[in-house]
């Protein structure tokens, strides 16, 4: 797991942005993984940027989000159906037909997983899997003690998450119980994980997630499996890691041909 520190929220969205430029450059048919939240927004800010600059072209590129809310209308202006629409596809001129978001309004809600499931490898699986994380570790809604072979399903929601969320609804009634969301296996399975955090309130879930042990309580921490995974972080959302010193001294001698920012 390699462990960035960057002085500030933006250099984090700075630095991710080249990472997942870098991973698009590498790749003859890329697939992207797409998270929502507030987290991985300064990520696609520069990925406009780039392609605004004409150094990024995504046109073609099919992308794949997480997850989304069961029981609430796709139109809705909080669905992750428009969030993506809104931050993502319109914004780094993507082909909507090539943007995928699980079906939270499927009647056969289990049909719609698995036929996402299918989508996913059909395309070529994806390359570069974007992540934010929950105060309780959560990455998708994967929720603690997801299992770490779980694929796409639908998972009730933690208090705590319906909590964090409320913010983008006008009460907490009104924010959905469920969830459709790629398992924790789904998620391993991407070629390159990518997550980003910022701010001292996911300080403890991102120490658990780096230097915990690796328990289903705490999701996030199955990262550690992965070959290729990449954390990149605010001085605030490191500021709960024993070993920041090392992970500085690290980036700080990384190889140049190793470098993508
Ligand atoms: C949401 C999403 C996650 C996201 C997390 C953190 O509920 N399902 O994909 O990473 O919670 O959100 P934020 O980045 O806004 O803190």
């Amino acid at each position: 797991m390699e462990v960035i520190i960057c002085p500030d929220a933006d250099e984090v969205g700075r630095v991710a942005a080249a990472k997942v430029a870098r991973v698009c450059a590498d790749e003859e048919r890329p697939v992207l993984g797409l998270a929502t939240g507030s987290s991985p927004l300064a990520i696609y800010a520069h990925l406009a940027a780039k392609v605004e600059a004409g150094e990024l072209d995504l046109s073609a590129v099919d992308a794949f989000a997480l997850d989304e809310y069961v029981g609430l209308d796709r139109n809705h202006p909080e669905s992750y159906a428009s969030v993506i629409a809104r931050t993502v596809t319109e914004p780094l001129r993507m082909d909507p037909a090539r943007v995928h978001v699980p079906d939270g309004a499927a009647e056969d809600i289990e049909a719609a997983a698995e036929a996402y499931e299918r989508a996913i490898s059909e395309a070529g699986g994806v390359s570069v899997q974007i992540l934010g994380i929950g105060t309780n570790g959560h990455i998708g809604f994967n929720e603690p003690t997801s299992s770490f072979s779980s694929r796409t399903r639908i998972k009730t929601l933690a208090e705590r998450t319906r909590l964090d969320n409320q913010r983008f609804f006008s009460s907490l009634e009104e924010v959905p119980t469920h969830c459709l969301t790629q398992g924790l296996g789904t998620i391993m399975d991407a070629r390159h994980v990518l997550l980003v955090a910022q701010g001292a309130a996911k300080a403890d879930a991102v120490a658990a997630t780096v230097e915990g042990p690796v328990s289903a309580v705490c999701p996030a921490s199955i990262l550690q499996h992965h070959r290729r995974a990449t954390v990149v972080l605010d001085e605030a959302a490191a500021s709960g890691l024993r070993l920041r010193g090392y992970y500085q001294h690290v980036y700080a001698h990384k190889p140049g041909w190793q470098r993508f920012a």
